[in-house]
């Protein structure tokens, strides 16, 4: 028997998109795989049923309600994580792929543990260069860089690029990008596609190439704080009052900020603050990314608009989700790059010795395999 592998209907609120689209699905069952799909499972993401029905008939079941899939699959694929009741509805001995939020949703990651349920949890994917293609913390803010931009292109009562008109010249804003990863340079790539002047920062020096190669200008604070495995290391006092000097000047001079700033599994650096916001321009915006995880502006609030003196401080939640059709497309091309090495004639066998599985693997076999979530727990 071929291993099914499931999807169902997103049930958090605000999420749109979808963890199978019909091209994955079309690779699941060309490498032997069955596919169970719950009836409007991609519809918010505009992949409605009829987007599906080029399936081979003989590879996809369709039920209407999503406890039927979660019974029914081997493998199950998911958005955001499995709720208690859904996990209670497992199939036993399930794998599931997903965003689990595993320093948050410490109850679910019991119930996975106790369920003897195998869970491989995508923010938990090496960042080594092989996994690239399997990244979809990457992949996902790439889409939250360039949504933010537009929301601060849309919210402010400028243009972003210079004009040269009949009726005179319109300077270009400036447009300051904090924290330039993954999605901050995406930002930055957007901004200047859409005409701003964009200054960058990050803490990490080593983005200043990247900065640079995408036309921004880098700014020098005399910090640094290369981390491990790619990530930021938190900041000393006498290194964040620096920082923060620097910064503030670009700050005040900016139209627009887009922060990014994030360190993970920790609440976010606080990187503009209250007075920081009240000496920027009256009309100025601030787009939090980080809004969710505490926001890099003290006055953020998430998914939330907080006026402050004059400027919009705009703090956007899952903005992957604003974007669903894309961002599906590549977050279901991670989950498929992920598992291919291990379906085998449809089967499904992990090869526990290879490192993205074992690093990646947050349940199984009755244990939580990730050490940093067992201690926390
Ligand atoms: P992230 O979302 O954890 O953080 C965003 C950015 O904020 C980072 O660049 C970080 O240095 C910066 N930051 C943290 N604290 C800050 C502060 N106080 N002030 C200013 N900036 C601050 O990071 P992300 O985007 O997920 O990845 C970071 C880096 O990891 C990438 O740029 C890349 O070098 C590496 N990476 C490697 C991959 C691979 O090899 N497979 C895949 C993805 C990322």
């Amino acid at each position: 028997m071929p291993a099914v592998i499931g999807a169902i209907r997103e049930s958090t609120a605000g999420e749109t998109r979808v963890s199978l689209t019909p091209e994955v699905a079309g690779k699941f069952i060309a490498l032997g795989a069955h596919v169970l799909l719950q009836r409007g499972l991609g519809i918010t993401a505009q992949f409605p049923d009829s987007a599906y029905a080029a399936l081979p008939e003989s590879g996809v079941s369709w039920v209407d309600d999503a406890d039927a899939v979660l019974a029914g699959a081997d493998v199950l694929l998911t958005v955001q994580p499995l709720t208690l009741a859904q996990i209670q509805h497992l199939k036993p001995g399930a794998t599931v792929l997903g965003f689990f939020q595993p320093h948050a949703r410490k109850d679910e990651v019991r119930a996975l543990r106790d369920g003897g349920f195998t869970s491989f949890a995508m923010e938990l994917v090496p960042r080594i260069s092989r996994a690239q293609s399997m990244d979809a913390l990457s992949s996902q803010a790439a889409v939250a860089g360039y949504k933010a931009v537009l929301i601060a292109a849309n919210t402010l009562d400028k243009f972003l690029p210079m004009l040269t008109t009949a009726a005179g010249t319109i300077r270009p804003a400036m447009l300051l990008v904090v924290g330039a990863g993954v999605a901050g340079l995406q930002a930055i790539a957007t901004a200047r596609r859409l005409g701003a002047v964009v200054e960058a920062y990050d803490v990490r020096s080593a983005t200043r190439e990247q900065v640079q190669s995408l036309g921004a200008k880098f700014i020098e604070t005399g910090v640094s704080a290369e981390g491990q495995g790619g990530y930021a290391r938190e900041l000393t006092a006498e290194e964040k009052a620096q920082q923060q000097a620097v910064l503030d000047s670009r700050i005040a001079a900016a139209d627009a900020v887009v922060t990014t700033a994030s360190i993970p599994g920790r609440t976010a650096p606080r990187i503009i603050s209250r007075a920081a916001v009240e000496r920027m321009k009256a009309g100025a915006v601030i787009v939090d990314i980080a809004a969710e995880s505490g926001g890099n502006c003290e006055l953020t609030r998430a998914g939330e608009t907080v006026v402050h003196h004059g400027v919009r401080i705009v703090g956007p939640v899952n903005l992957p989700a604003q974007l669903p059709y894309h961002a599906s497309e590549m977050y279901s091309r991670n989950l498929l790059n992920l598992l291919k090495p291990a379906i085998s004639g449809g089967n499904l066998a992990i090869d526990w010795d290879d490192e993205v599985f074992a690093k990646s693997c947050l349940t199984h076999a009755g244990q939580i395999r990730h050490e940093a979530t067992r201690s926390a727990l």
